[in-house]
């Protein structure tokens, strides 16, 4: 079996939706039936709340970070199929102080996830990041193949952005991680009725070309609900907006990836149906497409 494929979902921006991504990525990936690990790197244990799971002390990667115990000793199974965890609490903190002292600092976490991504039997494995470059979220990119970097449609979206795409250059031009690449942007909490969202991706595709992803996440009050029922959004309310975005998202991730079959999943047409938001391609330049709204289903 091949290994899995690493991604990380990273930006040092607080409250961006890495979180959300990474979550609703590893779900929808499940669902289109590839076998997924999501590991929550956060201290704050979103992802692993998000996931309907408890913050247990010990039960994150901390004693393998610190002390090398396999990784695989802190998979847990999830309520959802073709779907593991690696959850997060508060220990994972320590972490930042006790690596920093340790030879090779940068490279443990891809030293202790490395049985995983090649025996574990996954297509991907999705790291969730801090909001921070912190030693965690350093370590994060140097376990990585790729970036997801998702950014809010807002004004100072931009200068985050370069930030970590001149972290990822270094990392790969330094020899950390020779192979690391851009998978791509994301732009996330559009909000079709503003002009500031339109511009704010038009800016965004003038600099990044087609690095950034044609799916638009809108803002969506079933995906800020779907984390305190445990749920990834898909399985909170399936038919919502913020369910098909992500579910357009994943399909585009893929196809990018050369990737395109149809899941062994049957979907319901209703389920195919492109609700998640798109800009039209760069021969009609800052005109995001209409939103198609599911009316009654919000
Ligand atoms: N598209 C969206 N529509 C509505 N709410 C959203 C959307 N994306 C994320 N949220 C909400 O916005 C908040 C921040 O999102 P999220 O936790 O995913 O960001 P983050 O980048 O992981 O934050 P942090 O930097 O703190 O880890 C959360 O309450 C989340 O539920
Ligand atoms: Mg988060």
């Amino acid at each position: 079996m091949n290994p899995a494929s690493v991604i990380a979902v990273a930006n040092q921006k607080g409250g961006v939706g890495k979180t959300t991504t990474a979550v609703n990525l590893a779900a929808c990936l499940a669902e289109r039936g590839r076998r997924t690990l999501l590991i929550d790197l956060d201290p704050q244990a979103n992802a692993t709340s998000g996931l309907g799971l408890p913050k247990q002390p010990g039960a994150s990667l901390y004693p393998s970070l610190i002390a090398g115990r396999p990784a695989g000793e802190s998979v847990q199974t999830t309520a959802f199929k073709n779907l593991d965890i690696i959850p997060s609490e508060i220990d994972l903190a320590g972490t930042e102080v006790e690596i920093a002292r340790m030879d090779d600092y940068l490279h443990r976490l891809r030293g202790v996830i490395g049985g995983l991504v090649r025996d574990g039997g996954y297509r991907y494995v999705i790291m969730d990041c801090s909001p921070s470059l912190g030693i965690l979220t350093m370590n994060v990119l140097t376990a990585a193949d790729s970036v997801v970097i998702p950014i809010q449609c807002e004004y100072y979206a931009l200068e985050g952005l370069s930030v970590m795409t001149t972290l990822i250059d270094q990392l790969r031009t330094s020899g950390t991680n020779p192979g690391l690449v851009m998978e791509g942007i994301l732009m996330t909490m559009y909000d079709m009725r503003t002009n500031l969202s339109q511009q704010v991706v038009q800016e965004v595709i003038n600099h990044y070309g087609d690095k950034v992803y044609e799916t638009l996440i809108p803002r969506n009050v079933r995906l800020g609900e779907a984390p305190s029922f445990g749920k990834p959004v898909i399985h909170y309310n399936t038919y919502c907006t913020g369910a098909a975005a992500y579910r357009q998202f994943t399909r585009e991730f893929l196809e990018r990836r050369n990737e395109s079959e149809r899941s062994t999943l049957e979907l319901k047409p209703r389920d195919d149906v492109s609700a998640g938001l798109s800009f039209v391609p760069s021969s009609s330049p800052s005109v995001p497409a209409p939103a198609m709204e599911e009316a009654g289903h919000e």
